[in-house]
């Protein structure tokens, strides 16, 4: 399968794993990339940009093929050493940069400069116009199904993508809800170049991260996620547990009067807890309702494989066949 994102990127498969904070480490990158999709290193999930230049390092000697970094660019007032961060990237030779979360345009010059090409991530057609008039290459769109921050417009991919398709000139792929042939078929109908998945990939043997929190996601259906911070208008879709439950409780009984310091323990630094150690109960973590469509644990290479044999027959016998009829 060729697209403008495998030909961008020089991927074998249009199938990218998108940035997860305490997922995202160099294993799970290159055996994406081994598999013919990219793979992304989470930048901020490593304490400093030295760290980071070692993560860069670890995945250089685990693939050949071509891998991303993801720089989140955070609502807080105490920023990360962004700078330090895209330096590590452009001297680790990657050439492929994931952006997320607010405006990436102050760092785009470097970037740019160094020949590294800029995905945005974003949940609006308003942000990815943006994205394309700073510059960035391509964008990912990410719905409102999606694990992780869909925004505050709630709209489903369904409507985005084509809207995406619509307006933007830059190619971009379908974000949120992503799991599978279909998925990645569907996504190419409605005008998107290929696919990002977020909490597929955490269910796959590669992903270093416990047990726990891939049983969770096989464990979960659908109806199984719930949208935290809302009125702090940083809404994140999470996994139901112990703790989502009693920080909802919290949301109803402060309403307005709710503010960070009232959930820190629900969300502040519990991601090594739940990622690393299997305490699910420890915080609220990132989780798409696409949980609903995951029922495995396979390998990256069996993952990717899959997706791209049975996307062949999709499009090659079912649609085809309703021509015919
Ligand atoms: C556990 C987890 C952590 C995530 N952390 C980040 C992050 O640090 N930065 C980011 O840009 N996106 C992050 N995301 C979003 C994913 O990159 C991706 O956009 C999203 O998962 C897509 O939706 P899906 O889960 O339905 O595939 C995270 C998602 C999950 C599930």
């Amino acid at each position: 399968m060729k697209t403008k994102i495998t030909e961008l990127f020089g991927i074998k498969h249009p199938i990218i794993q998108g940035g997860m904070h305490y997922v995202g480490f160099a294993e799970l990158a290159a055996a994406v990339s081994n598999a013919g999709g990219l793979g992304i290193i989470t930048g901020l999930t490593q304490k400093t940009p030295a760290d980071l230049a070692n993560e860069i390092a670890r995945c250089h000697d685990m693939t050949d093929k071509p891998f991303g970094v993801n720089i989140t660019f955070l609502p807080i007032v105490q920023s990360p050493d962004y700078p330090g961060y895209v330096q590590a990237i452009i001297d680790g030779g990657v050439k492929i940069v994931e952006t997320a979360g607010n405006n990436p345009q102050e760092y785009l010059p470097p970037l740019k400069d160094a020949g590294i090409k800029i995905i945005h991530k974003c949940t609006a057609v308003r942000h990815a116009l943006k994205a394309q008039r700073i510059g960035c290459d391509a964008a990912s769109i990410d719905g409102f199904e999606c694990g992780g921050h869909p925004g505050e417009d709630d709209i489903p991919n369904m409507i985005l993508l084509p809207r995406a398709a619509d307006e933007l000139e830059i190619p971009f792929v379908a974000s949120g809800g992503m799991a599978d042939a279909r998925s990645l078929v569907a996504s190419l109908a409605m005008g998107a170049e290929g696919m990002n998945m977020g909490t597929r990939f955490i269910a796959t043997k590669e992903a270093p991260v416990h047990e726990n929190v891939k049983q969770a996601i096989v464990d979960a259906s659908e109806l199984d996620t719930r949208l935290i911070m809302r009125s702090l208008r940083n809404t994140e879709r999470v996994l139901s547990n112990a703790a989502v439950e009693r920080l909802l409780e919290k949301e109803r009984t402060l309403g307005p009067d709710l503010g960070f310091k009232d959930i820190m323990e629900e969300v502040a630094g519990v991601y090594p807890r739940i990622m690393l150690e299997g305490d699910m109960d420890a915080g609220a973590w990132s989780c798409g309702m696409v949980a609903g469509l995951i029922h495995d644990i396979p390998t990256c290479q069996e993952l990717i494989d899959r997706i791209m044999s049975e996307a062949e027959t999709l499009i090659g016998s079912r649609l085809n066949g309703v021509l015919e009829n």
